[in-house]
């Protein structure tokens, strides 16, 4: 093979072994449906409701939830196809290693990283509020260096936000005892979750001031197209569902019939959330981390201010534990291929988990969950989140025209070829485009490490360039 198109270098896919894998096809469109529930709500529909309200909608926030959900629902229809041609662990970066080939898959493999390491960190700091309210109940409050990252919005003389760094070095230390969660427990989890949001709802509709919904649009259109590249975030999860197709009975009907219906509850929720929050709270108000519990403690229901704090802190642990559980996987699915050191694919022989990688994992989400103010994290993820949603999108153009994929009928097909993966590329970008500039700062810096760890390393070291070479 020419020097040159090392690079470019494809991962080899025998497609006729995915649809022989041995798993058991038990997965239906309902279990589908509540595990995306799992994955998707949790910290995103407890803060950003308030920041999206505070910083750009104002009180036409439901309206930057309605359009992000339309964008997702485009991708999420690429992911399924993708999910139900490449049924293979490590979910879009393996997608694109075998569509784009080595660089692209990393680029995107790196933004993922991106994407998890910074959710992680985000639900924690979340998490951390919801927790301080509810000790508040109880007549506890933390000193004020040790409350939140220093710079947090609302929060005088901040340092170190302990609690999000202690409750994600735990998450580290239960996943590094091969701890996951079952499907019976997120079942439990996604009722408490729903349970929460209607109590609220039905709670605050009553205290509802029409008089908060003017102006609807105080920072113009322009303000909820900002808005809801924020509120992307907040159904970001859905992804995780692709990662089941091999387990799914009837893959081409169930999956995106799963993802949809879990993006399209998520959606309903979100915004009657979001609607009730801005009728109750005057939305200058809302740029806090705990905005739901604010608004019932502003209406003087303390006693459901502690239920939703509850019922929060679980929802969230949830995705802490997906998120972190995802990252681990996907650094060792990068790491198996050469393109990070070893170390991080090394396994506890006893239970076969990753514990090198999951406690650096942990380790780097609890610093930034702990110096990092709560919005500029969150577009953090969104932005890595939505690079790789376009270069999923376009993939599928790719995808159609290979050839070692063109007689998979198993395979659910994106409805629209090829102007729904173009539409869906192209609304990905807009929303990248719609981020604050410390953002794509942030995200550039993050993208140079990452093209110097591959440069130092991973082009070195990757196993599908030394096989394809050598052989
Ligand atoms: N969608 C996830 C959440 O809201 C990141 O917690």
């Amino acid at each position: 093979m020419h020097q040159s198109w090392h690079l470019f270098v494809k991962k080899p896919v025998q497609t006729d072994l995915y649809r022989k894998t041995g798993l058991a096809k038990t997965l239906t469109a309902f279990s589908l449906t509540t595990m995306g529930i799992g994955a998707i709500v949790g910290s995103g529909i407890f803060i950003t409701p308030g920041l999206i309200a505070a910083k750009y909608a104002g009180p036409g926030v439901m309206f930057s939830f309605m359009i992000a959900v339309v964008v997702c629902a485009l991708a999420a229809l690429c992911y399924s196809e993708f999910s139900s041609t490449i049924p293979l662990a490590g979910s879009a970066y393996t997608y694109v290693y075998a569509v784009f080939g080595e660089f692209a898959a990393w680029l995107l493999g790196w933004a993922l990283i991106s994407e998890y390491l910074f959710a992680v960190s985000s639900v924690a700091v979340s998490w951390s509020s919801y927790f301080q309210n509810l000790l508040r109940g109880f007549g506890v409050t933390l000193p004020s260096f040790w409350r939140a990252a220093s710079g947090t919005a609302g929060v005088q003389g901040g340092g170190i936000d302990i609690i999000a760094l202690g409750i994600t070095l735990i998450v580290a230390g239960l996943l590094s005892q091969g701890i996951r969660e079952s499907a019976k427990v997120n079942n439990v989890m996604v009722v408490v979750k729903i349970l929460v949001i209607l109590l609220f709802i039905g709670i605050a509709i009553f205290y509802v001031r029409p008089a908060n919904y003017h102006p609807l649009l105080p920072f113009g259109v322009n303000g909820v197209f900002k808005g809801a590249a924020v509120a992307f975030y907040a159904y970001i999860g859905f992804d995780a569902v692709s990662t089941a197709s091999e387990e799914v009975k009837n893959p081409k009907r169930n999956m995106p019939i799963g993802i949809i219906a879990s993006l399209l509850v998520a959606a309903v929720l979100y915004i009657g959330l979001a609607a009730v929050l801005v009728g109750v709270v005057p939305y200058s108000r809302l740029n806090v981390a705990d905005p739901v519990a604010l608004a019932l403690n502003l209406i003087h229901q303390d006693w459901a201010a502690g239920v939703v704090s509850f019922g929060a802190i679980v929802g969230m642990t949830t995705v802490l534990i997906v998120m972190s559980y995802g990252g681990t996987r996907l650094l060792f699915a990068i790491s198996r291929d050469g393109l990070l050191p070893r170390p991080l694919m090394r396994l506890n022989t006893k239970t076969q988990v990753p514990v090198v990688n999951t406690w650096i994992f942990g380790g780097i989400a609890s610093v930034f969950a702990a110096v990092i103010p709560i919005d500029k994290i969150a577009e953090l993820v969104n932005i890595g989140t939505l690079s790789a949603f376009a270069m999923v999108s376009l993939g599928i153009v790719f995808l159609r025209r290979d050839a070692r994929f063109k007689n998979l009928d198993t395979a659910f097909k994106v409805p629209g070829y090829p102007w729904l993966p173009i539409i869906s590329f192209l609304a990905c970008l807009y929303l990248m485009s719609q981020l604050q500039r410390f953002t794509w700062e942030a995200f550039g810096i993050w993208v140079v490490i990452g093209l110097l760890v591959y440069g130092g390393y991973g082009y070195h070291h990757s196993r599908v360039r030394s096989e394809l070479v050598n052989r």
